[in-house]
């Protein structure tokens, strides 16, 4: 798409252009505007497009925020394709139905390596090319999102839509232009294309995905099933903010429709696939690149599809095939369509990502604040790649909506790192074996009779001390982000608890490891390296022990903004409603869970054993309120240290570097902003150097800029 001499030039234009302050006159405000744009498009397709920037963050954040402003102070400026311009502030209403240039056909499938050989042996027939002579495929992902079809003219994105029923979707413009993996204006006339209509597949990448669903978790929302779920949601969101914070990217594969100026097909120009593919790469779009393949016969299409039927769980996005594509188009014409699919092209599928298996039995497990999960217990059945014999079944509400029954046949499904869960019962196969699901009334561990807040799916025992609840409650104290202690394990916890040596988290502080290293398996250094950690835990910052007591709502984040308050864990029970709802992020639910555990006397009880054992109770420095240095040396700027420093150790540098307003980051990429070498500095060094980008510091130089 860029020549480097010319990726060079952006790089510069936008560093000089990093340096400007002051909003220019009208007559250099045009010319600024343009590199503007032009600037930003770069980094917009390294970022989006290649997955490579070459800027920091902060740096291609700095460089649109100056084009926003520039734009502010000259309106007549803004043109509807300025970077700025992608995201409308209208809502959209509903979504206009609209036709396709020309209909979106679906695939036909295959399964194994006999199936290709047929399919290539009916091409061979239908093109009227004798079987020993080779033909060539294009192989590429089928990717699992939702498709898209782009019409672009006159260089200019002019309509997205969805693929509806095939021949109609929903216009989806708006949506389409907040995703800076599709260009606003390319260059097609360069190709004497007018009018073009390409088609592709929004995704979302699986560790965004899994970031989407934990965030959704905690905000106690629904979380999506798949990520198809929520990509295809996401072209249809009414905000296109909304849209683009899903963060969707768009896969272009095919072209589906170009004519010139005077409405003539002007698809042939290019003889294959592979070079239409090969021009929307050098026009800025995303296209599937390494998994794609330009195979010479069928043996290598084949073998291509098995290969990544192996890599697939580690591809960042999720795919449920490969898609065959005859090479040539004047092969492909000869082959023609059915009303359902191109006779030219055929999917690949991977082994089924579902199975169906028997509901054996459900078992009801107590959680550490009380709540009941019911999970399944299942035939353990093959599921791409691990057998599955119990799955989640959430709460109550999950098993009334999908009418879940002892015996019942169920349709179970894993997609990416998504941990499997059932679809649906197939009722269709019932035969009267099925018994309905009976949800307890009472605690399976302490049979206290279960309760249901307002607004919440779950079911729930109060008692604190029930057996089941206390036992998940120790689990999570030593837990990693709770107290961290190391090496004492599930299986340890479960023992010591067998053995009544554990019962409350007190108990924790005051093992006898004279009777540990007396156990069988265990031994003098386990028990050593068991009291070691169990010290070190003991000097945790209160952010973490307020964590580990499993208060319902206090996660991670909420512990840190507490500690950032007090200066003793005990503080918290002179708090008042009112003050806690102040903090921010805090809400009512989490001051009610806070207020009811800080008001009862065992609990303050546990606070002051645990101070007499020697847990700390006092607020660390490390976890005072961070306010962000934004006028420091380095603010904005990420920074790495590495190779043996001479002048001081890592930590001091790092806490330097942060005290005037870096972040540090742990490896070198393209958001690498600083890199300070120390002594028989490796790889990190080279790779910085060869990056181009990186600001390469001594020691020396590096304590000198601070000052
Ligand atoms: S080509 C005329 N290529 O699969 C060509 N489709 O069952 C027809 N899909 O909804 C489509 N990845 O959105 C093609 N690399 C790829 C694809 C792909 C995913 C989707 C497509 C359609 C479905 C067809």
């Amino acid at each position: 798409m860029y020549e480097q001499k010319k990726q060079k030039e952006l790089y510069e234009t936008s560093k000089t252009l990093l340096k400007k302050k002051d909003i220019p006159n009208k007559g250099a405000a045009a010319k600024e505007v343009a590199d503007l744009h032009e600037v930003i498009v770069y980094h917009e397709w390294r970022y989006y497009v290649l997955n490579e920037p070459v800027v920091s963050d902060f740096e291609y954040d700095s460089l649109y925020k100056r084009l926003e402003a520039i734009e502010q102070a000259y309106p007549e400026m803004i043109t509807p394709n300025s970077p700025t311009q992608r995201v409308s502030n209208d809502l959209t209403a509903d979504f206009p139905t609209v036709a396709h240039l020309i209909p979106m056909l679906s695939l036909d499938n295959s399964y194994n390596a006999e199936d290709l050989k047929d399919f290539d042996e009916r091409i061979h027939n239908l093109a009227m090319i004798p079987q020993e002579e080779e033909v060539d495929y294009v192989v590429e992902p089928k990717f699992d999102g939702g498709s898209i079809a782009l019409v672009y003219e006159n260089d200019k994105l002019v309509r997205g839509a969805t693929r509806g029923n095939g021949v109609e979707g929903d216009d989806i413009t708006n949506n389409m232009r907040a995703l800076r993996s599709i260009p606003l204006t390319a260059k097609f006339s360069d190709y004497g294309i007018h009018k073009v209509e390409l088609r592709g597949e929004a995704l979302i990448r699986l560790d965004r995905f899994d970031n989407i669903n934990k965030k959704r978790e905690v905000e106690e929302k629904s979380v999506f099933a798949n990520p198809r779920n929520a990509a295809t949601g996401a072209l249809r969101m009414k905000n296109p903010k909304e849209t683009a914070a899903r963060g969707l990217e768009a896969f272009i594969y095919q072209l589906g429709y170009a004519t010139d100026k005077d409405g003539n097909d002007v698809l042939n120009k290019f003889p294959t696939h592979h070079e239409g593919i090969e021009m929307l790469a050098a026009l800025g779009f995303k296209v599937p690149t390494i998994e794609r393949k330009l195979c010479k016969n069928i043996e290598e299409v084949s073998q291509f599809c098995l290969d990544w039927q192996e890599k697939r769980d580690g591809y960042d996005y999720e795919i449920d095939g490969m898609v065959v594509k005859v090479n040539q188009l004047a092969i492909q014409e000869k082959c023609g369509y059915t009303s359902h699919h191109p006779r030219w092209a055929i999917a690949f599928k991977f082994k089924a990502k579902q199975a169906t298996t028997k509901l054996l039995d459900v078992e009801f497990q107590v959680g550490k604040i009380g709540q009941i999960t019911p999970v399944a217990k299942l035939e353990p059945v093959a599921l791409a790649g691990v057998t599955v014999s119990s799955v989640s079944l959430h709460n109550e509400d999950f098993i009334t909506s999908k009418d879940l029954h002892y015996n019942d046949t169920v349709l179970v499904e894993r997609a990416g790192d998504v941990i499997p869960y059932i679809v649906k019962a197939l009722s269709e196969l019932r035969d009267g074996s099925e018994k309905a699901i009976t949800y307890p009334k009472n605690c399976p561990s302490c049979n206290t009779i279960l309760t249901q807040q307002e607004g919440e799916a779950a079911w729930r025992c109060e008692n604190y001390t029930c057996e089941a609840q206390s036992l998940r409650r120790l689990i999570h104290h030593v837990s990693k982000h709770a107290m961290n202690i190391d090496g004492f394990g599930e299986k340890y916890i479960v023992r010591f608890n067998e053995l009544g040596w554990l019962n409350s988290l007190a108990d924790i502080y005051r093992l006898d490891y004279d009777k540990i290293s007396e156990l069988e398996g265990f031994g003098q250094r386990s028990a050593d390296n068991l009291k070691a950690a169990i010290d070190t835990a003991k000097q945790n910052g209160i952010a973490r022990l307020l964590y580990g007591f499993s208060i319902p709502h206090i996660g991670r984040s909420v512990s840190k903004t507490f500690a950032a308050e007090i200066e003793d864990i005990r503080d918290l029970k002179d708090w008042t409603e009112e003050q806690i709802v102040n903090l921010h992020d805090i809400g009512p639910k989490v001051a009610k869970e806070l207020l009811v555990f800080f008001n009862k006397q065992e609990n303050l009880d546990l606070l002051d054993e645990l101070d007499s054992l020697g847990v700390n109770m006092k607020r660390l420095d490390s976890e005072m309120k961070q306010e962000a240095i934004t006028d420091g040396v380095f603010s904005g700027k990420t920074i790495l240290f590495t190779g043996k420093l001479q002048l001081m150790s890592r930590t001091d540098a790092q806490a330097k570097a942060k005290g005037a307003g870096a972040k540090a980051v742990s490896a070198v990429s393209g958001n690498l902003d600083i890199l300070v070498v120390g002594e028989k500095a490796g790889s990190k060094l080279k790779k910085a150097q060869a990056l181009g980008t990186v600001e390469i510091l001594s020691e020396a130089e590096f304590l000198e800029r601070l000052g």
